[in-house]
């Protein structure tokens, strides 16, 4: 069973898609860290995220790179929403997640096109979201708990930018596939989060056999 968890950024895309795949005991994909892995490497390069073959360069990292703990940065988390933008570099990473989503038994992954371009035809997809001043809330307080100084102000004008260029690029924009369910994390918590995710991949499960 494939399960596909799309979302924008901090909305607990993540964390939802880590306890789904803890739960029904499948396999995990953050997609997003390739996508980071791209922008450290052009960083790292000294190249420009918006030149696509600069970019395309890039999509050659070492494995290592992706548990480099500086891809959760925001600086990388920028570079890596303006690689995203170069169909090339779409076209580069595509593969890899395709593999990772058909593997025998099934598999969890979240980012941003699971659900209408990396695995279409998965029978589980949720959308998960929330509004960009929760999430920067959220980020901000992820922030101060890794003892980051940053204004709240400046996160969610990032987050908006971020959201911005991730809905409006041609290539694979950020949007709900027609048969997703929209699951917004706004005023939930995140056990909450977890449950109604649970919840919605059983009910689908059991109307599925
Ligand atoms: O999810 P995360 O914030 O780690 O993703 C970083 C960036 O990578 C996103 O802003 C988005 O531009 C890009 N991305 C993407 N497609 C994915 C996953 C991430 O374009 N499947």
């Amino acid at each position: 069973m494939i399960i596909a968890v799309d979302g924008p950024t901090a909305s607990g895309k993540g964390t939802i898609a880590k306890a789904l795949a803890a739960h029904f005991g499948l396999p995990h994909l953050d997609t997003g860290l390739l996508y980071r892995a791209v922008g450290r490497q052009v960083q790292l390069n000294g190249d420009d995220p918006d030149n696509a073959s600069e970019a395309l360069s890039a999509c050659d990292f070492a494995d290592s790179l992706l548990d480099d703990d500086i891809l959760r940065s925001e600086e990388v988390g920028g570079f890596a929403s303006r690689v995203s933008v170069h169909p090339a570099v779409r076209r580069a990473l595509y593969e890899r997640q395709r593999a990772f989503a058909l593997q025998d038994g099934g598999a969890v992954l979240d980012g941003r096109d699971i659900g209408t371009v990396i695995a279409p035809e998965a029978p589980v997809k949720l959308f998960v979201t929330a509004s960009v001043a929760e999430r920067a809330r959220r980020r901000w307080l992820e922030m101060q708990g890794r003892g980051i100084a940053a204004l709240l102000a400046d996160i969610e004008r990032d987050i908006a930018a971020r959201d911005a260029r991730d809905m409006g690029r041609k290539d694979a924009p950020l949007m709900a596939a027609p048969d997703a369910l929209v699951i917004d994390t706004t005023h939930f918590g995140r056990d909450a989060a977890i449950e109604a995710a649970i919840e919605a991949v059983q009910h689908k499960l059991s109307r599925a056999q």
